[in-house]
């Protein structure tokens, strides 16, 4: 179902390069597509033809965008299994998690496509004093004209849908550069706006290695970066100039389960195991620590071992498949060194198993030391870690000493343990009754401390993406 091969979209065309960049099936290692490569010289001509396009863009009115953007939904709807599948190849992610991720790529353009005729301005009252007797104010959303994104290898469609989508219902140009590892589900989203009227220029869809995409970075002609990816996102904001930067940099999320949960321990369990474990825990928001209260400790950690060894792993295509490879090798080397750091540091292992190349089986710790990398650093991994708690604040104080704070679950029965854990906890999104990995792609999405800057999720985005212009009238 794959193409052997497939071009870069330059100011909206598809070209082939001779400069190709190999595409691999995460699980058997085999190469599965080549893409068309982008140079320097190609880069900046993206970045010329979208700033050319931002009149033509700004103009390219609110229900043409809508137009463009519902041709979307319905091309992805039809195209659906072969994006899943494009999808479970190239990221090795599970047939189902693939699936997941398909149907809310079209849920991001769905919600971008109402979205767009709703850019919205406001009235000012500027009627303050007799100096000002007979003035108005009205404002407007105006684009902030080019962008250019940089998006990761975990959600290959719906991260780059998080941006996409935003910018063409803000009418904002762009060039995009995805994920080395899985350029396909950009390549497929760029096949598609293709076949739309958008201005010519108004995208560009390309692979290229990060030296070149440093024009993404620095060039003065772009007005708004958004990326996606570890923490190298706060040098490239240093290096950004003037533009307004958005930057969505991960995580060690956390769960805090109390003494009453608000619901059966099978339910809870059933969640953090989906939060830990999906898509082999590669998602910023995966449950990696596990704050249990004393009095449900035992019995949940009985319930999670039992859980843990259940999932099955290997195949991504296999439909029974609970943990498909990493994305690479060095990832799972990575990971599994954590763990023996942690193990010869005093950890217990409660649930694991042997590394088998890009495989890592899903694995449960506790006593991890604090200072454990398990436990500081962002493992991006199907790792999870348990501690016991006495106090309920004392659980929400283990939750903040991180340098992170993307999002955090908790499971209470309590409305007054609810309401601290949103006035105390030092994250973008709390989600009680739900782990951290909860999301639905109208929310704000987004961090404090070292996990980024700025809120994704279509609306948020727009904001974003566009700015106030005013207008002051005045009427003797
Ligand atoms: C992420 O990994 O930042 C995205 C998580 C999601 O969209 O579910």
């Amino acid at each position: 179902m794959l193409k052997k091969r497939y071009p870069y979209y330059l100011a909206n065309r598809p070209v082939m390069a001779d400069s190709q960049l190999d595409v691999h099936d995460k699980y058997s290692g085999r190469r599965v597509a080549r893409v068309a490569m982008a140079d320097a010289g190609t880069v900046r001509k993206a970045i010329v033809a979208a700033h050319k396009a931002r009149d033509a863009m700004a103009a390219f009115t609110p229900d043409a965008r809508r137009d463009v953007l519902e041709h979307c939904v319905r091309r992805f709807g039809e195209r659906s299994e072969e994006l899943a599948r494009a999808l479970c190849i190239e990221a090795g992610k599970p047939i189902r998690d693939a699936r997941g991720e398909v149907a809310r790529l079209i849920d991001t353009f769905r919600i971008a496509a109402g979205e767009a005729t709703r850019i919205e301005g406001e009235t000012i009252e500027l009627q303050l004093s007799p100096r000002t007797r007979g003035y108005r104010g009205i404002t407007r959303r105006v684009p902030v004209g080019v962008c250019s994104f940089i998006t990761p290898f975990n959600f290959p469609l719906n991260l780059v849908a998080h941006k996409v989508a935003p910018a063409i219902a803000a009418g904002c140009p762009f060039v995009l550069k995805p994920a080395a590892k899985t350029p396909l589900g950009a390549l497929i989203i760029a096949e598609v706006l293709a076949e739309t009227d958008l201005p010519r220029g108004a995208f560009s869809v390309l692979p290229c290695s990060n030296e070149d995409a440093a024009q993404l970075v620095e060039d003065e002609r772009i007005a708004l970066l958004s990326f996606t990816g570890g923490p190298i996102g706060w040098e490239l904001k240093a290096r950004a100039g003037r533009k307004k930067v958005t930057l969505e940099l991960g995580g060690n999320a956390a769960c805090i389960v109390d003494a009453d949960p608000g619901a059966s321990l099978d339910h809870v369990v059933e969640r953090l195991v989906f939060g830990a474990y999906y898509q082999s825990g590669q998602s910023c928001i995966s449950v990696q620590r596990i704050y249990a209260h004393a009095a449900v400790y035992d019995k949940l950690r009985r319930k999670l071992k039992a859980a843990v060894g259940k999932l099955r792993m290997g195949d991504p295509g296999d439909e029974a498949t609970f943990i498909g490879p990493m994305i690479d090798e060095d990832a799972a080397i990575r990971v599994a060194s954590w763990i023996d750091q942690a193990r010869k540091a005093g950890a217990k292992l409660i649930a694991g198993g042997t590394r088998e190349g890009n495989l890592l089986p899903a694995s449960l710790l506790e006593k991890v030391p604090r200072d454990a990398l398990l436990n500081r650093c962002e493992a991006f991994g199907p790792v999870a870690l348990l501690e016991p708690f006495e106090d309920f604040d004392a659980a929400i104080d283990a939750v903040n000493d991180s340098e992170f704070g993307l999002q955090a679950g908790v499971f209470t029965g309590r409305l007054d343990h609810a309401m601290r854990a949103w006035d105390r906890l030092d994250v973008g999104g709390v989600i009680v009754g739900d782990v951290p990995s909860f999301r639905v792609d109208n929310m704000p999405y987004g961090g404090v401390k070292h996990s980024g800057l700025g809120r994704e999720g279509v609306r948020h985005a727009i904001a974003d993406m566009t700015e106030p212009r005013l207008l002051v009238i005045r009427t003797v």
